[in-house]
Order: C-alpha cells, then structure tokens, then sequence
C-alpha cells in the first residue's frame, strides 16, 4: 500500500489573527520593512498580488546585497529565502483563496483531511511547478511513454546520460533476468532496463516520494510487476546477487545542510565507499556494475577527487572494463559565467566488474 509510506510534503502552517495582510497598492516599502522585523504577510486579493512582492523583495535585495562573490550570492539567497517564507497564502478546501491562482493538484492530494491552512508563497511556487511536471510529463529519449515526475523528485533535464545508458544496453550481450537500480528516482534507468527486456528491476530510494511516485504511476499494470521497489538506503532489503547493478548518484559533493531534494544532487564522504562495499555483496561473479558521473564537480572546483577513479584505485573490489563519456551541450544560456564550464562537461558511464 502507499499510504504506509510518509510523504515527503510541506507542513501546514496555522496562524491566527497576527498576520498583516497585503494588496496591490500597499506600501511595499512598510510590508518589507515588517517582514525584516520577521511579521508574516498574508497575500489578501490576488496570487499575482504575492508575485510581484517578491519581485521588489529581489529588487530591495539587489541594492543592498552586492550578490556578485559566492559568499554574497550565498547572503542574498538567504535573505530572499527568509523573507518570502513569512509570505503566506490561504488554502480553504484543498484550494488556495487569493483569486486567479493556479490549481495545484497536490494541495488535494497531500491534504485530503486539512480543510484550512497556510502554506508560504515559495512553497506553492514550488508546488505549482511540480504540478505543471506531473501533469504534462516529460518526453525522455528512447522511452516510450512520458515520465510523470512526483513532487520532490529527481528527474532528468538533460539526457546525455540516458542516452548513453541506452547505447550501453543495446550493446550489452549477458543475461537478463535481474538488475538492481539504486536511487530510482522517476525511474528513468528501471524503465530503460525493463525496455531493453530486463525481466525483473529491484530498485530503491531514500526518498519516500520517489517510491510513492513511481507505485502510484505503475499502479498494478504489467510492469509493476517488473519493478519492484523498496525506500531505503542504497540497496534498502535487496539482498540476493544480481547480474546488473546501475546508480545513477549524486554528482556533487555536499556542501551544505541536505534536505530530501538535495539528496539526489550532493553526495556525503560515506555514500560512495558504502555503495562499492555493497554492491561487491551483490554483484554475481560476471555480474556488470554500472554507475553514471559527471565532472561537473571538478570542472566546477567543488572538489578534485573523483569518487569512481578513487574506489578503482584503493578499493580492490573492482577493475574497470570502460568508461564512456559523452560532453553536455550548453544548456539554455543561464549566465556567462555558467558558458565557460558548460563547455567541458562530460557525463560519464562507469562499467567495472569484478576483479
Ligand atoms: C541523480 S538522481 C538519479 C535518479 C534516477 N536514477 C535517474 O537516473 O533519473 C539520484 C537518486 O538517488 C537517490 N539517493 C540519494 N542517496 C541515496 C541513498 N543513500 N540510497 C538510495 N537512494 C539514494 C536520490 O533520492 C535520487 O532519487
């Protein structure tokens, strides 16, 4: 059953009577003011009303904060970050009260129960773009059907990753009858195997929404029977030995505190040794270990070491068969800074077996 599993979803907010509200035409120079003394504002007649407070939050910011070195970019983010969560919105009947709003899908679906509350703008921005995902899909090439991406879950943006995995597997000549996929996300990889006639995927993440999300999206077709899953870390209850091992990790390492979301982005110092350490348990004697990777972390100077160049030389469990890149294309201009490392990003496919 999915209800036994908690989703991963913003706490209500209840407030009483201490809120001040906002409209257009307001003083936004006094709603600023009081939300540095830390008062929540709550958004009174229209969603784009909350849309462009934030806007003149940015602005304000801007003039203050110098938002150019890492460290300033870092003061900024927080001051935003602050500031627009004690912005606050509605929610009566699983909907939001300011008028022209979007419709958020999720407001029902991970509320049924709460008939009133508050959520912070920020929140139900991130919640309306996770809506728009979930419910246009996401063409992934060589896949046939969209993935319908869950709320806080990874999904791909970029796919010369997949593209890659799928080369791989169209090449790939031993058996087929398991592959475990660690950190299944949307389940981009698991669905690729399933496709390229892998009988049975045992696949976990540490996310509870990832396995809600993909259980909800299988429901009880065919291939729910081909993808078995389980939330845990790493390998969660998979035990037996398996032909095919695949991880699509975190790529960066962690610089911060990490929330759910995080989690598919930054990798701890113990997630790569453990993995390896695992995965030698499991890995049939001519079994494959694949694992995707990226220099993006050394192009961008987080860090020099590489997780799978280091557990090839020190770990002794595993030897390399081949490693295939493929560079990134630059992603829609972000900023010009972004430009000059774009054009040296490769994504890596990792294939070691065992030595
Ligand atoms: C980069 S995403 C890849 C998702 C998916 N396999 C794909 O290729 O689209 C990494 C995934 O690993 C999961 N993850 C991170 N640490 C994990 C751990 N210790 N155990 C299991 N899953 C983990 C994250 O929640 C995330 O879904």
């Amino acid at each position: 059953m999915i209800t036994d599993i908690e989703t991963n979803k913003p706490m209500p907010i209840t407030v009483g009577e201490e809120l001040i509200p906002f409209k257009r035409g307001d003083d936004v120079g006094d709603t600023i003011k009081a939300l540095k003394q830390g008062k929540s504002i709550r958004i009174n007649e229209f969603y784009s009303d909350g849309i462009s407070l934030l806007q003149d939050i940015q602005k304000h910011l801007k003039l203050k904060l110098p938002n150019k070195s890492f460290q300033e970019q870092h003061e900024y983010r927080s001051e935003y970050y602050k500031l627009s969560n004690l912005i606050l919105l509605e929610i009566v009947d699983q909907k939001l009260c300011v008028k022209k709003a979007p419709t958020i899908g999720w407001l029902e679906k991970f509320y049924p129960e709460n008939n009133h509350f508050f959520l912070t703008l920020p929140q139900i921005q991130g919640m309306n773009s996770a809506w728009e995902w979930y419910k246009n899909g996401v063409s992934i090439p060589g896949l046939r059907n969209k993935i319908h991406p869950y709320y806080g879950v990874y999904f791909p943006t970029r796919f010369e990753h997949v593209i890659l995995f799928d080369n791989w597997l169209k090449r790939y000549k031993g058996p087929k009858k398991t592959a475990i996929d660690v950190g299944v996300g949307c389940g981009v990889l698991s669905l690729q195997l399933v496709q390229h006639q892998f009988q049975k995927v045992y696949a976990t993440d540490i996310n509870p929404n990832a396995i809600i999300g993909l259980k909800e999206s299988m429901g009880t077709t065919k291939l729910s029977r081909k993808i078995e899953l389980d939330i845990g870390h790493l390998f969660g209850k998979w035990e037996k030995q398996t032909e095919l091992i695949v991880f699509n990790p975190p790529w960066l390492p962690e610089t911060h505190k990490i929330d759910n979301m995080d989690e598919a982005i930054y990798y701890n110092k113990t997630l790569f040794p453990q993995f390896f350490a695992e995965a030698k348990k499991r890995l049939l004697p001519e079994g494959k270990l694949v694992v995707i990777f990226s220099n993006l972390a050394q192009i961008t100077y987080a860090t020099t070491v590489h997780p799978i160049e280091t557990e090839l030389a020190e770990g002794n469990r595993f030897q390399l068969e081949k490693c295939y890149k493929k560079s990134v294309k630059a992603a829609s201009s972000k900023t010009k800074r972004d430009q000059y490392w774009r054009s040296t990003e490769e994504v890596e496919l990792w294939v070691l077996t065992n030595n």
